[in-house]
């Protein structure tokens, strides 16, 4: 796959162009390409190349009328459900991608992202799925979700206070699991355990979340109908938590304040509530579009990811059916997004980029964490990785956000294959982190790939 084989498409009449790089077995990609479907103004820059390399004669704006009536088309043409997944470690723009799908589904699920409104005012979403933006859309939070009540109760004030009406539109399902503070306090203590080989999570909870609910003792949604054994459970995982952290201080004050508390959290989700599984099923067949948006991306996924440096979820094909309870045969089309690569938190990034170019990049695309405003650490699209992922997910799609941002830089590079120390080359992702450590990635310039694939 090669970032011309996209480019390309728009300006060329028949869909699809075929890898030129070797490593996708030959496949055939089609392009989403085109305005509407753009996260900014990257694929004008792709446009450009396109019209002076295939249509020289062509005019900027005739180009530009058949980039829109393609993208019009292929957005039609999506499958009754449609994923859209990151390639990298995030931060790839899928909610940008989600939220101007959004017009043509009637349901999305999942995830939240940074996006902008038409007025151009900024929204920080974690749980909200980035489809709220659309006014005609229904939001589904699924079951694979881990739901910090106060978190979500901030986003939807934050929406509502903006004019944003959440009401009857967003769907809690009642088997998502709930992670309260505690488990943001321990995901901290744990960090400070781990102390130089700190994993570098967004300390937000998910990992002891995700560990709550693989113990069998977390709490889910549905428990919050049933306040009377509510207390009993959240006690078990306080004590729980106490016992392992010396530092973690429990007393019966902070149960009945955290009990309180939860019983005004559960009146005012009783109407968001529901039985997720069966409206996905139901709106399935019913032939309702269903869009669906995942967390994070591939590389943090806890099987496939760069283990332990992954979230604990799986941002996966697979989690679309584990995380919603749809069948794999209804899943059509699978958008994988993809830019350069950034990553924030610890662990292994073969095409980092360090020093000027890297600072450079970050500060251009406004590189800091959504959720913890850290640096994010940037570098060249790795063509390894998104293989590995394109082999993991089936992708249907690629969409190439954030060109603009490297209009800036005066070459642009891709990771085309990885070497170990020894110059043995590596032919697939490595699972031993030890050796992915230790890789190198080898490098070509686009343009050079560019003028090859003609
Ligand atoms: P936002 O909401 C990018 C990364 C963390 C860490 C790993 C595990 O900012 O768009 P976790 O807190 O999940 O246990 O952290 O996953 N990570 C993200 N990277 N964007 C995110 O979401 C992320 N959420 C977690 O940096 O490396
Ligand atoms: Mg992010």
């Amino acid at each position: 796959m090669t970032i011309s084989s996209l480019a390309l498409g728009p300006a060329s009449p028949a869909l699809g162009r075929r890898c030129q790089c070797g490593s996708g077995g030959g496949r055939t990609w089609r392009p989403l390409g085109a305005s509407s479907l753009c996260m900014s103004h990257g694929l004008e820059w792709h446009r450009r190349a396109a019209a002076r390399v295939v249509a020289p004669a062509a005019s900027l704006s005739a180009v530009e009328e058949i980039d829109q009536r393609d993208a019009v088309d292929r957005i039609a043409s999506l499958s009754q459900v449609a994923s859209v997944l990151g390639t990298q470690w995030g931060d790839e723009g899928k909610g940008k991608l989600v939220d101007v799908l959004a017009r043509n589904f009637d349901g999305g699920a999942n995830a939240g992202h940074t996006i902008y409104n038409a007025e151009g005012k900024k929204f920080a979403l974690h749980l909200v799925p980035s489809g709220i933006l659309n006014e005609e859309t229904l939001c589904v939070i699924g079951n694979g979700v881990v739901v910090h009540l106060p978190g979500l109760f901030q986003e939807i004030d934050g929406l509502e206070s903006n004019g944003i009406s959440c009401k009857g539109r967003i769907l809690v399902s009642d088997r998502a699991h709930l992670l309260f503070d505690f488990h943001q306090v321990v995901d901290g203590l744990r960090e400070a355990e781990l102390a130089n080989s700190f994993i570098g999570t967004t300390k937000r909870g998910i990992g002891p979340c995700y560990s709550s609910k693989v113990i069998r003792n977390g709490v889910r949604v549905c428990d919050l109908k049933h306040m009377d054994t509510f207390a009993q459970k959240l006690d078990t995982l306080l004590r729980d938590a106490a016992s392992r952290f010396e530092g973690f201080k429990y007393s019966v004050d902070m149960l009945n304040k955290e009990v309180e508390r939860y019983k005004r959290f559960a009146e005012r989700l009783e109407p968001f509530i529901a039985d997720t599984v069966h409206v996905m099923n139901e709106s399935i067949l019913q032939k309702k579009k269903i869009l669906v948006e995942g967390g994070q991306a591939t590389m943090l996924d806890i099987d496939f990811g760069t283990y332990p440096f992954v979230t604990s979820s799986n941002p996966s094909a697979g989690g679309i059916c584990t995380g919603l309870g749809i069948a794999p045969r209804c899943l059509g089309d699978i958008i994988g997004v993809k830019a350069y690569t950034t990553r924030v938190g610890s662990g292994p990034f073969p095409t980092e980029i360090l020093g000027k170019d890297g600072d450079l990049l970050r500060v251009t695309g406004m590189e800091f964490g959504t959720t913890t405003g850290r640096p994010r650490r940037c570098g060249w699209l790795d063509i390894v990785a998104l293989k590995y992922c394109c082999q993991l997910n089936g992708f249907s799609s690629l969409n190439l956000t954030k060109l603009d941002v490297l209009s800036e830089l005066s070459e642009i590079k891709l990771g085309v294959s990885y070497m170990q120390n020894d110059g043995e080359k590596v032919s697939s992702l490595p699972a031993d982190l030890r050796l992915l450590e230790q890789i190198q990635a080898s490098f070509e310039c686009t343009f050079c790939l560019l003028f090859r694939s003609f």
